[in-house]
């Protein structure tokens, strides 16, 4: 079995690194302090290739592989957490279904602004009484001659303060259940689309969230995203791309808060030595490391099937549900490491420890990736 990455894939990697190193993490506390969209970043990431990394060149992308995205997701995430969703939903939640299933005249619209990070784009399935049975939604898409008139609300929507288009999950026709769902481009300036206020959320606080609101909100028939009654397929087969990237910034999550407690452990002394060397440290220090490489193993394995156009559900749903897990118990870990100074927020492993949270909840909560995993477990 060969685990080497790519001279394109290490070159990706070390890119991100540099660029967490020097434009992410000295800013990223103050960032999450103010809850401060970082901007001038996402806009470098867009400079730099990272906004649509495995879209095609023709499309305005980066023209790399799943493996590459999944590096890159780690490396800004470990960097500031914030700036890996809005970069993962940009890439896997929006550019990825425009790829696969826009015409030509949707890709040059919708796709190749958003890949050069000209403009964001947000992914709009959940509702207020509907997230994890996300076919039970309630916004409807009515056809009106050459056009669709949209009604509902939907909620947590990561990128909503700042996207430029969403991609929309409606109801066109309720009594077919999922198979009346069609997905639709609703470019942010339509009328009768409204934001609501950004959300407080205990961690990733840099990124936008907020619900939208749709009434009356009027789209031409050729900003249908497939036929209808695709819309639950093209949503579902959309995560399980995303929670490769979700799994991905888990693990740079963690990587950020097991660094910092293996240098702070080198520093601290106790009982006349660093605390390293005590081995109720070093036990710690072992759980994370393999923790993190098991995690890590199984986020580069669902990328390369993804890769190699192999259906990869129950792969990204065990790396998302593994490396989010994961990432809650190294983050609290690393906070122990540091003692009284890892709770207050002085340190960064505080952050980290709140960022973690999140990636068991958003792109499909832990009960949800183990239904898919029994699910395909048991069909075999
Ligand atoms: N790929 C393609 N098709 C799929 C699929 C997949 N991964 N998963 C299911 N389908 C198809 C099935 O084959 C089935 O098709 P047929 O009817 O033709 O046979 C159809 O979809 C329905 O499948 P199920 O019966 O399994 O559907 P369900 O209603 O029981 O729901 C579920 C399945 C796994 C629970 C699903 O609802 C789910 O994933 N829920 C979680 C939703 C979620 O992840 N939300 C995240 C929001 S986005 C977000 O969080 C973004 C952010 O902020 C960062």
């Amino acid at each position: 079995m060969n685990f080497e990455l790519t001279d394109e894939q290490r070159q990706v990697r070390d890119l991100c690194r540099d660029f967490a190193d020097r434009e992410l993490r000295p800013n990223a506390r103050r960032w999450d302090a103010r809850h401060e969209y970082p901007a001038d970043a996402v806009r470098k990431l867009g400079e730099l290739g990272l906004l649509g990394v495995a879209v095609p060149a023709e499309w305005g992308g980066a023209g790399m592989d799943s493996v590459s995205y999944a590096l890159a997701m780690e490396e800004i995430s470990r960097g500031c957490a914030s700036t890996g969703v809005t970069m993962s939903v940009n890439n896997s939640l929006y550019c990825d279904p425009l790829l696969k299933y826009g015409t030509d005249e949707q890709k040059a619209r919708f796709l190749a602004p958003f890949a050069r990070g000209e403009r964001l784009g947000c992914f709009a399935l959940t509702e207020p009484m509907s997230g994890s049975d996300a076919s039970e939604m309630r916004t409807t898409a009515r056809a009106r001659g050459d056009e669709y008139v949209i009604d509902g609300a939907k909620n947590f929507i990561t990128n909503g303060p700042q996207a430029d288009a969403v991609l929309l999950f409606a109801m066109t026709d309720r009594a077919k259940g999922h198979k009346g769902i069609s997905a639709f481009l609703v470019p942010t300036e339509t009328r009768g689309l409204t934001r609501g206020k950004p959300d407080e959320k205990v961690g990733i606080r840099a990124s936008g969230t907020c619900s939208l609101f749709f009434e009356e909100c009027v789209v031409p028939r050729r900003f249908r995203l497939g036929e209808e009654g695709d819309g639950f397929k093209i949503a579902m087969g959309t995560l399980d791309g995303g929670r490769i990237g979700i799994a991905a910034q888990a693990l740079g999550i963690g990587q950020a808060a097991f660094e910092e407690a293996r240098a702070y452990a080198k520093e601290r002394r106790a009982f006349g030595q660093e605390i390293a060397k005590l081995q109720a440290i070093q036990f710690m220090i072992a759980d994370m490391a393999t923790g993190l490489d098991a995690a890590r193993l199984l986020v580069l394995r669902a990328a390369a099937l993804k890769d190699r156009g192999q259906r990869h559900t129950a792969e990204s749903a065990m790396a998302k549900l593994f490396a989010s897990e994961m990432a809650e118990r190294v983050t609290s870990t690393a906070l122990q490491v540091h003692g009284g100074y890892g709770y207050t927020t002085d340190f960064d492993v505080e952050r980290h420890w709140r960022d973690s949270r999140i990636t068991e909840i958003y792109e499909g909560t832990s009960e949800i990736q183990r239904v898919v995993i029994a699910a395909s477990v048991l069909k075999g």
